[in-house]
């Protein structure tokens, strides 16, 4: 399998990054073992994950996510063969933990890391901006943590392009660690933001960009293409809002292309991803086998000029 450095950085990942806001939500422990074997079975070596996951499921305290991959990975005693991401900033909602303070990100990373079963995280990210907190206060808590040797790299998600921008010539102006992805909003039905506000800025900064939410939390698979559909998923509801025109629209696309190479529109969505040119790997999740078959499809599906005509044109 053919792998790509992150940023400038020497970590090395497939073209899928496994989304891992499923465990211990969706899928239990047992469920997520399954699928986090025959993802690495595979050939990939690339988690995302976050300090949070996934605390919004009701009983949920939040770090549900990051203790399953941590049992996962001492079971499997393969902690080496994995690029492991994950995130801090986002708020558990208990009144305390959230932020991009430098106490706050000590605190945090800590916490995973015990979670993980693990002494260092390979990919940090910012989850989302804390505009509380100068940028040079965060940049310094992580430069910490990567001199202690428990992050090996740090990157962003959900941070405003101009405090993205800040922190990147922040990084630079004071040989800080500097943000090596970015982990966007980005898909067929997502793209104005991206393309627009962020794509400059990875591409000025050589940032890898990992996209989530890749197939728009399952819409894109077209399960999804009445309102009676919904109920086909926990997650339904969270596809209800593209039951319009538009998303219709990319599916019938994703339709016509998929009958053409004989595949599916979960493959397509994310060949369409891979097909983008500051794109690393998608970052999606998959609830069963037969769906990260679809997944794992993507990869080896090389969408020609003429697809990517017809994708452009009903996503535009
Ligand atoms: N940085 C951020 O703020 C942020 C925000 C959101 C997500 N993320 C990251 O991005 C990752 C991916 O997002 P996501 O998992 O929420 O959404 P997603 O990748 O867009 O959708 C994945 C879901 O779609 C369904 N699916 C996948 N393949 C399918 C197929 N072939 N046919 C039918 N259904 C299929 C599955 O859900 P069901 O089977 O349950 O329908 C699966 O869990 C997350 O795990 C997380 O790591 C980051």
């Amino acid at each position: 399998m053919k792998k790509i450095n992150i940023g400038t950085s020497d970590l090395q990942v497939g073209p899928l990054n496994l989304g891992g806001n499923v465990f211990g939500w969706t899928l239990d422990e047992t469920q997520s073992f399954d699928i986090l074997n025959a993802f690495t079975a595979e050939g990939y070596n690339f988690i995302d994950t976050a300090d949070t996951y996934s605390v919004w499921k009701p009983g949920n305290i939040g770090g549900e996510s990051e203790t399953i991959i941590g049992n996962w990975m001492k079971v499997s005693g393969n902690r080496s063969d994995i690029i492991l991401a994950t995130k801090v900033g986002w708020d558990f909602g208990d009144g305390k933990r959230k932020g991009l303070s430098a106490k706050y990100i000590a605190q945090a990373a800590e916490e995973s890391l015990k979670r993980l079963q693990t002494d260092h995280i390979d990919l940090y990210y910012a989850h989302i901006d804390d505009e509380t907190v100068p940028v040079e206060e965060t940049l310094t808590a992580y430069d910490k943590l990567i001199k202690e040797g428990k992050v090996r790299y740090i990157a962003a998600s959900n941070l405003s392009p101009s405090r993205l921008t800040e922190s990147l010539n922040l990084s630079e102006k004071m040989g800080l660690p500097k943000y090596q992805a970015l982990q966007p909003h980005y898909n067929l039905l997502e793209r104005e933001l991206f393309e627009t506000e962020y794509a400059p800025i990875a591409s000025a900064h050589h940032l890898t960009v990992f996209p989530y939410w890749s197939l728009a939390a399952g819409f894109l698979s077209g399960k999804y293409r009445s309102e009676e559909d919904l109920s086909k998923s926990i997650r339904g509801q969270d596809a209800a809002k593209y039951l319009n025109e538009k998303g219709l629209n990319v599916l019938k696309t994703l339709d016509i292309v998929a009958h053409k190479h004989n595949s599916v529109p979960a493959t397509v969505a994310l060949a369409w991803l891979l097909a983008q040119p500051l794109v690393g790997a998608p970052i999606v999740s998959a609830t069963s086998k037969a769906q990260l078959a679809t997944l794992f499809a993507a990869p080896k599906l090389k969408l020609d000029h003429e697809d990517l005509a017809l994708l452009d044109a009903s996503s535009k």
